[in-house]
């Protein structure tokens, strides 16, 4: 199995995502997050939230609705260029993006060897005859239609009537929205430049070859930041939009190393001029390296003036800056950081996914960042059979269970547990055995202690029931494990 299909199989049979629909089938390219999933999809974006928007005084947010009206994408220039060459087999009615066809592994009957079939590497000729691919890569005999432009816009109609004139699209990015309410959010919050409007939602696009498990799907969700700079001013020496987009592309990088993507597979590409989009002065994407290989998870442009333009023309209403300083109006230039949510979720899951080998056997583990773990603590008795043990242990996880998510299970022996909490990566483990109730029956009281275990190095500590929320605030706020278990004597065993 490779890693991608490790990773689809753990997030079905753990619970972070299934095919939507499945048992009519499946969906195209559509999926649901499960228990897990949802818990995981929640922390990305609360951390993001709060680190770039709640703890940031430059910053603002807000939640739009995501059908606008249809003259945005007119604006935004969706509607004319938001679209993909497409091309079909005559064949195998196989559908294809023109533009990833030399991308493709492609099938070949080869006339140098009697027609026998290979299935030759992408951008490689035939070793044998020496053809390049001019076919379909996929059944290698039908005939290439030529490229079609198709939009990726889905349309819809507002109101009862299916007709042209309640014809509207379910928004393809949620930058929009920042721009139109650019005027609601300056008057309203009296902001001055810079500062940023952030949105977290669903983004819809008619990919025509969607896949990859949740890489590229055709709902999914993305946090966007629009950040307004005045053009005319200058920072370090530099003009303000080339300072900011250079300080968000080391931002966003940071942020991504800092809930555990490791260094090596994280890096920079910066857009060719002719594979700019039509609004961007330079974008740069910040690409890891997913089970697919090296792929944007977000990209950060620099869109200038142009969508402020461009609704200021279609809308008739100034969406402009008064630069008190300079007393003049300007229009503000945009930086924009857009990331996906479903593609950081593959990518924290794809870094963090371990297979270690403890005592001769095969651990599985996620080693996620505390923050982003979709359960943070999971208690367990140590004998099921045990009321008292039973009673002390969901004691402690309803008293958890007030800050964090906590989870309870008594469904296995100890080892298989921990097993199970490891592998949907639970950062710590905490165990209500007979030395915490002692045994009634011989007289002999517990000494009201838990273990705690650490999920990647398997330490274990005896810390107090009473002085348990306080251990998991520190730990859970960042604490390392090593300053705050040296405090407590280990566990036996
Ligand atoms: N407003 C700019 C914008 O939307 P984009 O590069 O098209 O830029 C930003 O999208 C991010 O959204 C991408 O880097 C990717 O993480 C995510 N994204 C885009 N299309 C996606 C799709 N079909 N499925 C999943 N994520 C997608």
């Amino acid at each position: 199995m490779n890693n991608m299909d490790l990773l689809v199989s753990l997030s079905k049979r753990r619970g972070f995502v299934f095919q939507s629909s499945e048992i009519y089938g499946g969906t195209g390219s559509c999926w649901d997050y499960g228990p897990l999933g949802v818990e995981l999809k929640n922390n990305i974006k609360r951390v993001w939230w709060r680190d770039f928007v709640q703890a940031r005084a430059d910053m603002v947010g807000i939640d739009a609705s995501i059908l606008m009206h249809p003259t945005v994408w007119k604006a935004s220039g969706h509607l004319d260029h938001f679209t993909d060459p497409m091309v079909d087999c005559r064949e195998c009615k196989h559908r294809f993006r023109a533009d990833h066809l030399d991308a493709l592994a492609w099938v070949h009957y080869c006339p140098a060897t009697k027609g026998n079939k290979f299935t030759i590497p992408a951008g490689e000729p035939c070793g044998h005859c020496g053809q390049r691919r001019t076919l379909c890569p996929n059944c290698g005999k039908g005939e290439l239609t030529p490229p079609r432009q198709f939009n990726l816009m889905f349309k819809t109609f507002m109101g009862p009537v299916e007709e042209e004139a309640a014809l509207t699209y379910l928004r393809p990015e949620t930058a929009q929205a920042m721009f139109v309410n650019f005027d609601n959010v300056l008057q309203s919050m009296r902001l001055k430049l810079p500062f940023g409007i952030a949105q977290a939602g669903r983004s819809f696009r008619n990919e025509i070859t969607p896949g990859n498990f949740i890489f590229r799907t055709r709902e999914f969700e993305q946090m966007e930041i629009e950040y307004f700079v005045n053009p005319n001013d200058r920072v370090e020496g530099r003009p303000a939009d080339e300072y900011w987009h250079d300080r968000w592309i080391e931002d966003c990088l940071a942020w991504f190393r800092r809930y555990g993507l490791r260094e090596e597979n994280l890096r920079l590409r910066e857009h060719e001029r002719d594979e700019l989009a039509h609004y961007a002065k330079r974008t740069v994407d910040i690409e890891y390296n997913f089970p697919i290989g090296w792929s944007e998870l977000m990209g950060i442009a620099n869109r200038t003036d142009f969508d402020l333009k461009q609704h200021a023309k279609w809308s008739g209403k100034s969406l402009t800056y008064f630069d008190e300083d300079r007393k003049e109006h300007v229009v503000p230039y945009v930086v924009e950081p857009a990331a996906g949510v479903d593609r950081a979720l593959l990518a924290f899951m794809a870094d963090a996914y371990r297979e270690e080998e403890v005592r001769g056997e095969k651990r599985v583990l996620l080693r996620l960042h505390p923050e982003l773990a979709p359960v943070k603590v999971a208690v367990l008795p140590l004998l099921k059979k045990r009321d008292d043990i039973v009673r002390a242990a969901q004691a402690v996880r309803a008293d958890l269970a007030k800050h964090w998510r906590v989870v309870y299970d008594d469904t296995a022996a100890i080892g298989r547990l921990y097993r199970r909490q490891d592998e949907v990566g639970t950062p710590y483990c905490v165990t209500v055995d007979v030395q915490t109730v002692g045994d009634g029956e011989r007289g002999e009281t517990g000494d009201g202690r838990v273990t705690i275990r650490e999920r990647d190095s398997m330490e274990q500590i005896r810390v107090l029931v009473a002085e348990l929320a306080g251990v998991f605030r520190e730990l859970l706020a960042g604490a390392a494990w090593p300053s705050v278990a040296g405090r407590y004597p280990p566990a036996r065993g």
